[in-house]
Formats: C-alpha cells, structure tokens, sequence
C-alpha cells in the first residue's frame, strides 16, 4: 500500500464492527469510536440495556455456545458481512492459587477464553469465506508477565496471544485478507479496576514510563488502527499499550 492518506483508510463506512463487552469501560468506547468512523456497531454485553447510541445491541452470554453462535450467524443474515470482531468481554476473579474456588478457575477461563472461541469459531471462517475481515483480541499485560492473584486470568490472556497466531494462520489460508491481532492493555481506567486498592493503582500508575494509568481511549485508539487499512500488513502480532510498564 506505500504512503496513505490517513482519512482515506480510516473510514469504516458501510462496515460491520461486532464488539463483544460494549457495555464495559473499554467496549463503550471502542463501540464509540468505531461510530464515530461511520461504521455499523452490533455490540453484546450480559447487560439488558445500553445507554443512549446507535449501537444494534443485543445481551448475548459469550460462555452460551449455542446464544453465540445464533447472534453471529443472524448478524450476518442482517447485514450480509460482518468486517470487524473486536472480543472485549472479559472479567477477573481474583485470589491467590491456594485461595482460589474451582468456580473462581472455571468462570473466568469459560467467560475469557472459551467465550472468545464462541464468538470467533462463527465469525473467523465467515471472514475467512469472504475474504476479508480484521479481528482484535483484547488480551492484558497480566497475560504476558504474569501477575500475582490472577492465576486464572493471567492463563486466559497468555491463551488469548495463541488463538490469536492459530487464527491468524487458519484464517488466512489460501491468502484470505483476514488479519488477527491482540492487544494486550495495562492498567485502564474503568469498572475493572473497582476492586484494586488504591495505593495499589498508585504504584502501578507509577510503574509506567508515562506514570499514569490508560484512558480507555488510548486502547480503543489501537483497535481502530488494527481494524483499519493502515495496519494492513500486521498480523497474528500482539501490541502493547502499556505506557512502557517493563521497560
Ligand atoms: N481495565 C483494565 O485495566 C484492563 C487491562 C487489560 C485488559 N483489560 C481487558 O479489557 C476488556 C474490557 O475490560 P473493561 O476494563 O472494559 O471491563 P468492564 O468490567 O468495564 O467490562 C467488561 C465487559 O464484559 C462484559 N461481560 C462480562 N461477562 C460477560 C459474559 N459472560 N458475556 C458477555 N459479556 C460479558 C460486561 O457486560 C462488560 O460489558 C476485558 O477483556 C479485560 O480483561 C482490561
């Protein structure tokens, strides 16, 4: 593609962008931003309602195998394609390994992990058939370097970075132009974080280059360049917006 002209690549005019949890902190403004852009937005969340938008809502339980795959294949009965996944949904269930409930485990790899797949084993091969498409997993900082208390988390996040190379290959094969990515998110200002203390936040704003936490914003600013064109070269990668956390 060479040099682009930036308004030029990021419309998403006569798209259809699926955003998974955009009921949450980080999904709202994904769903914002993707609107913003002229896209189509058809979002799910366990919530019954959303607030004012025009986002196509739908309360769709991403650990319901068969919800999932009824909402994506009636989203695309309605809309004839579906060009974006954004899989946001994702909760914690914190505790130390010795502390942690079976449930604790079980809920947060179903509703993390196994709700991704849900979702994607309709969508991919759809974006597969018609040869196009961009998928964005939202993975975290805690799947990459582990984090103490998150066992269950840290697991589904690091599993999230191999769907996300698997899919990358498979769904591409034979040269479709679909792409996989994940971002992986350090802290980030919303709902999630209700239950860090907050002295802890502190010190994690502090463990940043920036010395700050992420606005929700600075996250959904990436998925839209990992959906639009200007990203047409990158995939199965994972981006970190961390504000330089490790560094
Ligand atoms: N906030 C952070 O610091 C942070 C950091 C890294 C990664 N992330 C990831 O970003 C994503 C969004 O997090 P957030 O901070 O906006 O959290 P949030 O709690 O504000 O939103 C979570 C969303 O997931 C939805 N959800 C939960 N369980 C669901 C289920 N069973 N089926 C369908 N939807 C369900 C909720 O309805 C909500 O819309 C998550 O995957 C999270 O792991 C967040």
């Amino acid at each position: 593609m060479g040099t682009v002209n930036f308004s030029d690549v990021i419309t998403f005019e006569g798209k259809v962008v699926v955003v998974t949890g955009i009921s949450g902190g980080i999904g709202s403004v994904i769903g914002k931003v993707f609107e913003d852009y002229g896209a189509k937005v058809v979002g799910t969340g366990t919530r019954s309602k959303i607030g004012d938008s025009q986002v196509d809502y739908h309360v769709c339980d991403v650990t319901d195998h068969d919800a999932c795959e009824k909402f994506c294949k009636s989203t695309i009965e309605k809309y004839g394609h579906i060009d974006v996944l954004v899989n946001c949904a994702g909760i914690t269930r914190d505790a130390l390994t010795k502390k942690m409930s079976e449930e604790q485990f079980d809920r947060v790899i179903d509703v993390n992990l196994k709700g991704v797949w849900n979702m994607t084993r309709v969508i991919g091969p759809h974006m597969q058939a018609q040869k196009g498409g961009s998928i964005i997993n939202i993975s975290s900082v805690v799947g990459v370097y582990g984090n103490i208390g998150q066992v269950n988390y840290a697991a589904t996040k690091a599993g999230l970075i191999g769907m996300t190379k698997t899919w990358a290959k498979e769904f591409s094969y034979k040269h479709a132009n679909v792409r996989v990515n994940a971002i992986a998110p350090g802290y980030t200002m919303t709902d999630m974080l209700n239950t860090v203390p907050k002295d802890l936040l502190e010190k994690f704003a502090s463990q940043t280059m920036l010395g700050r936490i992420a606005d929700p914003r600075e996250v959904a600013n990436v998925v839209l360049f990992l959906a639009s064109d200007l990203s047409s070269y990158i995939t199965g990668t994972t981006i970190h917006v961390d504000g330089g956390m490790r560094l």
